[in-house]
C-alpha cells in the first residue's frame, strides 16, 4: 500500500473554446498522503475544481498521471475505472440531491445503479443517515431539509459505495458559520473514524485552519506552495499565498488604515510568548512608534497562533533593527504588502 493515495504527476489541462486554447492546470505535481484533511485554496479561476475533477477523471488530464492508491487512472480501462471511482466519493456546495427523491432514496441511489437490491440498499442508506445525524429523516423530501442537512445526505450519499477518498468541492460556502462548523465536524469524525482522506477546496481559509493538516496554494493553474498547514499559513512564502491568507483577516482593512509611508510587516507568533509585552518592550527599548493595524489569535490545528499587521517607522535602518530584534524574540516577521 502506497503511503500517498493520491498522486498527481506533472498534470496539465487545456481546454479548447471558441475563442482558442485554455490552459487551466500546469505541470501540477501533488502527493496526499492517506488520512490526511488535505485543502486546496485559490482565487476564483484559479483551477480548484478542475483540479479536484482530475483525481476521480471526472476531467481526463490533457497530460500527465493520476495515481489512486498505487493505480495509474488513464492505464484503466471503461470498467476498471469504473470500479476504481466507486472508491472516490464528492460532494458540493449546492449539494446535487435528486429534488424528487425522498432522502433515503438519495442515499440509496448509488448503490441501486450499482445493481444492489432494494432492501439492503435501503438497510445500508438507514445506517448512514444514522452516522450523519439525519436518522429521522429518511422519509422527508430535499425541499423540506435546510442546507445543512441537504449537506449531510449528499455526505452519506458519497459514503455509500465505502470510498477511500471523499473530494469536497467548496461543501460549505453555501453554509452559515454554525452549519459550517458541525460539517467540518463531521467530516472530521469521518476521517479520523473510517480513516478517508479528504480533500478540500474552499475560499474560506477559517476552514483550512479548522480542519486541514496540508494545504495547497494553487494561482493561475499553478501549484504555488504546498505543505502543512502550520507552516504555510505562519510562514506563506509567496505573494498568493500571503494575500490570500491576509485577505481573510479582517477583509484587509488595515491596508485602508495604514499610512501609505509605514513600513507595513505582519508578525507571527507560534510559541506561547505573549506578544504585547514583545511589543512595548520594543518600543520602549528603541524609543520609536509602532502602528498596530491588527492584531488576531487563530487556532492552527489546534495550536494557538497570535498574528498581527504593524506599521514599523519609515526610516530604513530603524526598522530592520526592529525586525532583527522581533526574529530574535522568535517572531516571525514578513512584509504584509
Ligand atoms: N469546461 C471548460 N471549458 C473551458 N474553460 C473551462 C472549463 N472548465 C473550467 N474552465 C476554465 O478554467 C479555469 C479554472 O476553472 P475552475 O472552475 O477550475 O476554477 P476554480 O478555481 O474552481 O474557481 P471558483 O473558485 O470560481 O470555483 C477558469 O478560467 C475557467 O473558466
Ligand atoms: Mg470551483
Amino acid at each position: 500500500m502506497s503511503e500517498n493515495i493520491i498522486q498527481l504527476k506533472n498534470i496539465s489541462k487545456t481546454f479548447v473554446t471558441d475563442k482558442g486554447e485554455f490552459k487551466a492546470l500546469e505541470d501540477i505535481n501533488l502527493d496526499i498522503s492517506r488520512g490526511s484533511i488535505y485543502g486546496i485554496i485559490g482565487m476564483s479561476g484559479a483551477g480548484k475544481s478542475t483540479l479536484v475533477r482530475c483525481i476521480n477523471y471526472l476531467e481526463v488530464p490533457t497530460e500527465g498521471s493520476v495515481v489512486i492508491d498505487g493505480k495509474e487512472l488513464g492505464s484503466l480501462t471503461e470498467k476498471g475505472l469504473r470500479e476504481e471511482r466507486k472508491s472516490i466519493g464528492m460532494i458540493f456546495q449546492h449539494f446535487n440531491l435528486l429534488q424528487q427523491k425522498n432522502v433515503i432514496d438519495n442515499v440509496s441511489f448509488p448503490l441501486r445503479i450499482n445493481g444492489v437490491n432494494k432492501k439492503d440498499a435501503h438497510k445500508r442508506a438507514a445506517e448512514l443517515l444514522e452516522i450523519v445525524g439525519l436518522a429521522d429523516k429518511a422519509n422527508s423530501y430535499p425541499v423540506q431539509l435546510s442546507g445543512g442537512q441537504q449537506q449531510r445526505v449528499a455526505i452519506a450519499r458519497a459514503l455509500a459505495g465505502n470510498p477511500k477518498i471523499l473530494l469536497c468541492d467548496e461543501a460549505t460556502s453555501a453554509l452559515d458559520p454554525q452549519t459550517t462548523k458541525s460539517i467540518l465536524e463531521l467530516l472530521k469524525n469521518i476521517n479520523e473514524k473510517y480513516g478517508i482522506t479528504i480533500v478540500i477546496i474552499t475560499h474560506q481559509m477559517a476552514v483550512v485552519r479548522e480542519i486541514c493538516s496540508h494545504v495547497a496554494v494553487i494561482s493561475k493553474g499553478h501549484i504555488v506552495e504546498n505543505g502543512e498547514v502550520s507552516d504555510v499559513f505562519s510562514r506563506p512564502k509567496t505573494k498568493e499565498a500571503r494575500e490570500l491568507i491576509m485577505l481573510e483577516s479582517g477583509e484587509n482593512t488595515w491596508y485602508n488604515e495604514s499610512s501609505e509611508d509605514d513600513n507595513c510587516v505582519r508578525i507571527v507568533f507560534t510559541e506561547n510568548s505573549a506578544y504585547e509585552p514583545v511589543i512595548s518592550n520594543m518600543i520602549k527599548k528603541f524609543n520609536c512608534d509602532v502602528s498596530i493595524y491588527q492584531a488576531d489569535t487563530k487556532k492552527i490545528n489546534g495550536k494557538t497562533t497570535g498574528e498581527m499587521i504593524i506599521g514599523l517607522p519609515k526610516d530604513e535602518e530603524l526598522s530592520r533593527q526592529l525586525k532583527d530584534y522581533l526574529t530574535e524574540k522568535g517572531i516571525i516577521v514578513e512584509e504584509a504588502r
